[in-house]
């Protein structure tokens, strides 16, 4: 990296981590990311779920390029009819199974987990929600209340709540649900736990349990809707309909966009008692829902849902055969792959081999021995042998490097 631009990053832009990967970023195509100074990296995470096109998909750009020209920002969102932001609302109403019918359109994962909040707590009048271990739904404070590892919530309390967290996927816990509470928030698949998968018992109590009392079911398919599992929705491996689903990541093609969508009464609570009670200015923003529309058509019309089962149920399969000493475990669903290995260090030094090798992963949040792998849904096969020579060679020298 050019040591004055890297100095000025770090001087200048605020830090989130005391070791940033720091690669300088010249440009991106496909599933690549090309360095200053000529090196290519595989993006073997797509930017953290949202490149699921991989990057500069040529239909996307010609959207962004076609929209740039008409316009750009023009009111605070709902009050204009923009053809964009009503085109991908229909689009995505017609998908989503019946009873979420309607979107609201936000900037961000965490804005949409907020509104989902609001919108819970003036639907049924109370106040408390619940979330389950392991979570990450955004770190803004309601859904910072939400977290499921207390190391991130300690330092901000007092955050939202009351919020009750229980154990995810035990379906004796459930019983806690009760007439108190006004959602219950939960990913289908949990990524930052380190790839957690529940049952479909599980998921079919909890929406049983939820319907019984009257709490809202919210689904957070931020990373994990729109094919990333290998179904359009993660709801649709659990053959349940939650009352909200929030969406973002991939949803604006590689533009800022969330959205959290719900039948039209629910929604409808939004706009009166008062009037203009939830707004946003650039939520929905035309630019992100030309670009998210033609990332969606895209998505359907190469079949890229089935397509990331197909190679996600390969690569796990060939990690299996690979995994020697120090993995403990491979498991995934679609392109959402976690390998846990048998410490912390380990998965950090996997981490830090991959990337001198050229391919980008990384560890989640919540589970310090879960090594993710989430490619573009479009990943190539050489792409993928590149990267699981890269995963298969770091880990020898590792575990050799350990006396294994
Ligand atoms: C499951 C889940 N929910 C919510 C969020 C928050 O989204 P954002 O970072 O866009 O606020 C994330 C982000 O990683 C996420 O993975």
């Amino acid at each position: 990296m050019d040591d004055m631009l890297r100095a000025d990053f770090l001087r200048y832009v605020a830090q989130t981590s005391p070791e940033p990967i720091g690669i300088e970023i010249e440009r991106a195509q496909g599933a690549w990311l090309y360095a200053r100074g000529g090196r290519r990296y595989l993006d073997f995470i797509s930017g953290i779920g949202v490149a699921n096109l991989g990057h500069a998909h040529p239909a996307v750009l010609a959207a962004i390029r076609t929209q740039a020209e008409r316009y750009l920002h023009v009111m605070v969102y709902g009050e204009y009819v923009l053809e964009a932001q009503v085109a991908l609302a229909r689009r995505l109403a017609h998908l989503l199974p019946a009873g979420l019918e309607q979107v609201y359109f936000t900037n961000s994962g965490a804005e949409a987990i907020e509104g989902a909040l609001k919108t819970a707590r003036k639907r049924t009048g109370r106040a408390a929600f619940v979330a389950f271990d392991g979570a990450y739904h955004g770190d803004t404070t309601g859904a910072l209340a939400l977290a499921g590892n207390p190391a991130f919530r300690a330092p901000f309390q007092p955050l939202t709540g009351p919020v009750r967290h229980l154990p995810y996927g035990e379906t004796d816990a459930l019983g806690a649900i009760d007439s108190s509470v006004a959602a219950v928030v939960i990913e289908p698949v949990q990524a930052e736990s380190g790839v957690r998968i529940p049952s479909i018992e599980f998921m079919q109590a909890l929406r049983a349990r939820c319907t019984q009392t009257g709490a809202l079911l919210i689904f957070d398919e931020v990373l994990t809707g729109l094919g990333r599992t290998g179904r359009l929705f993660a709801l649709e491996h659990f053959g349940v309909t939650p009352d909200i689903i929030v969406l973002a990541k991939a949803l604006g093609g590689g533009l800022p966009l969330g959205a959290f969508c719900a039948s039209q009464s629910l929604l409808a609570v939004l706009a009166h008692d008062p009037p203009l009670g939830h707004i946003t200015t650039f939520g929905g923003h035309p630019l992100s829902c030309a670009a998210g529309l033609a990332a969606l058509e895209t998505l359907i019309g190469q079949g890229l849902p089935e397509r990331a089962a197909r190679v996600g149920d390969a690569i796990i399969e060939r990690l299996a055969q690979q995994a020697g000493p120090g993995v403990a475990a491979i498991r995934g669903i679609g392109l959402l792959i976690g390998i846990e290995l048998e410490s912390a260090e380990l998965t950090r030094s996997l981490v830090a081999k991959c990337i001198e090798s050229g391919v980008i992963v990384n560890w989640t949040l919540n589970c310090d021995r879960v090594v993710r792998l989430a490619p573009p849904l479009t990943i190539g096969d050489k792409e993928v042998d590149f990267a699981l020579h890269a995963i298969g060679r770091s880990l020898n020298e590792l575990c050799a490097g350990h006396g294994r």
